[in-house]
């Protein structure tokens, strides 16, 4: 009999805590129906009581989404456990509330200044709590790894009785190492008598690169749920990379003998695009299975070997990841339906105000290059993922610059019938588009980061630039916009960047204006 390792994703909450990441609930939407393809087990779509955005994102993916349990993370207090309870109450019985709850001396210590008893108390109250609101809780003392064997021993019995179906011990800071944690599981396998009350999860940070490795250690040691995100994303060096867990697993099954996943690994490739789209996160090159170069065999004597039998040098089929499942591609004279047809491939799922407004950049970008490729397809869905009334478009741009001119821009931007205009001087013909959008929307944006990529390739390939812009408030915005000329894709990455900060004020006064939820940031 194969045992089943349940794969729960936490890339829209652990994921989406990497700074710059952050993504809007249009984007969490997308990646969410994305996930319930891939097959995961569990979604962890937010932390609810941290903003009201997360709130809503949450309580919209436990409406829509179908298919994966839809969890909500709380610390121990009332407050948090009801806002999660309340965000995943529309996915009924799949529903989970996440509680955590910091065991480890050193937490206990100086962060939360509280002795074991206490801790134990609230552990104990804060599952009871979520478990009148949901039958499915999760608990997990949090930097569980550098938490006293013996008192991480009781608090799990504990929260078992209390009504814990699944026991978490996360890796919060990256410190454990293989054979350590996997006998770490093996002590409470041992030690705790309710322990087959419950489900064993493992949730590995990446800060010493062994996410990956400790959660494999884990599973062999009795572990049944593994936490991770796609692409490994996450705060500080991210999170275990699931597409590598689940890769793993099932490339070496003679090893990890007698366990499965469900996953669907045809979408693993998908996903990740879609992950690093959504996140404006890219992937390196060298990744793991999800890497540009992860199955590119440059030398002679691999090139041979592959073309001889292809298992010399790969141990997966890339095929089977979904590698290589790109159509023919599109072009100028391909029409509406066409392209409807290709982005239902893609997995976007638009209404037609999007779909209109992808056709027509769509039309634009068809005129300037020969073949239009799904991956810039992609980058044009972004585009008009703001596209309503209230956001800023960009109608006309014009840059004077050379080796001898100061560089100078001309910038209309359009909003619903509103057009407004403004010309700046700067420091390079980038920055004077951006100043020229600032003049118009009387705002400073400070540019952090600034990247610029071909999505695909030839002469005419699409550049995408992705910006992380600071306005003043501290938080950094990420921005993508794409063009067959970069000045043109950094005003519109600039200008998706603005419209991102604009929605993120709506979103605040629409709830504020009525809503009970907390505006403030916490982040475990
Ligand atoms: O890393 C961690 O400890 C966490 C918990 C909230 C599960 O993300
Ligand atoms: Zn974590």
């Amino acid at each position: 009999m194969s045992d089943k390792i349940i794969i729960f994703d936490t890339t829209l909450r652990d994921g989406e805590q990497c700074p710059g990441a952050s993504m809007n609930i249009r984007e969490k939407m997308e990646v969410a129906r994305q996930l319930a393809r891939l097959n995961v087990d569990v979604i962890e779509a937010g932390f609810p009581v941290v903003s009201d955005g997360d709130f809503e994102a949450v309580r919209q993916i436990a409406t829509e989404v179908k298919g994966p349990i839809i969890a909500g993370l709380a610390r121990c207090t009332a407050k948090d456990i009801d806002a999660a309870g309340a965000a995943v109450k529309p996915a009924g019985e799949r529903g989970r509330i996440h509680v955590f709850l910091a065991t480890s001396k050193i937490h206990r210590d100086f962060k939360l200044k509280k002795a074991r008893e206490e801790i134990l108390r609230l552990a104990v109250d804060g599952v009871k709590r979520a478990r009148t609101l949901a039958r499915d809780v999760e608990f997990s003392p949090e930097d569980g790894s550098r938490t006293e064997p013996e008192f991480l021993a009781r608090i799990v019995k504990a929260a078992i009785e209390a009504g814990a179906a699944t026991i978490n011990i996360p890796d919060t800071v990256g410190y454990a190492v293989p054979e350590q944690y996997a006998a770490l599981i093996t002590y409470l396998r041992d030690n705790v008598s309710n322990i087959d009350d419950a489900v064993l999860s493992v949730h590995c940070h990446n800060d010493l690169g062994m996410a990956v490795a400790n959660s494999l250690a884990a599973v062999n040691a009795g572990a049944r749920q593994v936490e991770g995100t796609i692409n490994g994303i996450g705060e500080r060096a991210g999170n275990a990379a699931l597409e590598e867990v689940v890769m793993a697993l099932r490339t070496r099954s003679d090893f990890f003998k007698d366990l499965h996943t469900t996953v669907e690994i045809r979408e693993i490739v998908k996903t990740s695009r879609l992950v690093s789209r959504m996140s404006g996160l890219m992937v390196a090159r060298s990744k793991a299975v999800v890497g540009e170069n992860a199955f590119a065999h440059s030398s002679g004597i691999h090139q041979d070997g592959i073309l001889k039998k292809r298992e010399t040098y790969e141990i997966m089929d890339p095929r089977e990841i979904g590698w290589g499942d790109t159509e023919l591609p599109l072009t100028k004279h391909s029409g509406r339906h066409a392209l409807v047809k290709r982005l239902e491939h893609l997995g976007f799922t638009l209404s037609e105000a999007e779909t209109d407004g992808v056709f027509l950049r769509f039309k634009e970008i068809g005129d300037r290059k020969k073949f239009v490729y799904d991956d810039d397809l992609a980058v044009l869905v972004d585009d008009s993922m703001l596209g309503s009334q209230e956001s800023y478009v960009l109608d006309y741009l014009h840059v004077a610059s050379g080796t001898t001119t100061v560089p100078t821009a001309t910038v209309r931007l359009k909003k619903g019938n509103k057009e407004l205009q403004d010309s700046s001087p700067g420091n390079g013909a980038v920055d004077a588009a951006m100043k020229a959008i600032d003049r118009i929307l009387k705002k400073r944006g400070h540019l952090i980061e600034y990247t610029v990529q071909a999505v695909t390739q030839g002469k005419d390939a699409l550049g995408e630039v992705t910006i992380k812009v600071d306005f003043g408030d501290g938080e950094l915005l990420t921005g993508k916009g794409a063009s067959t000329d970069v000045i043109e894709a950094s005003a519109r990455a600039y200008l998706n960047a603005v419209n991102r900060a604009l929605l993120a004020g709506r979103l605040r006064k629409t709830r504020s204006a009525g809503a009970t939820q907390s505006k403030k940031t916490t982040t475990p």
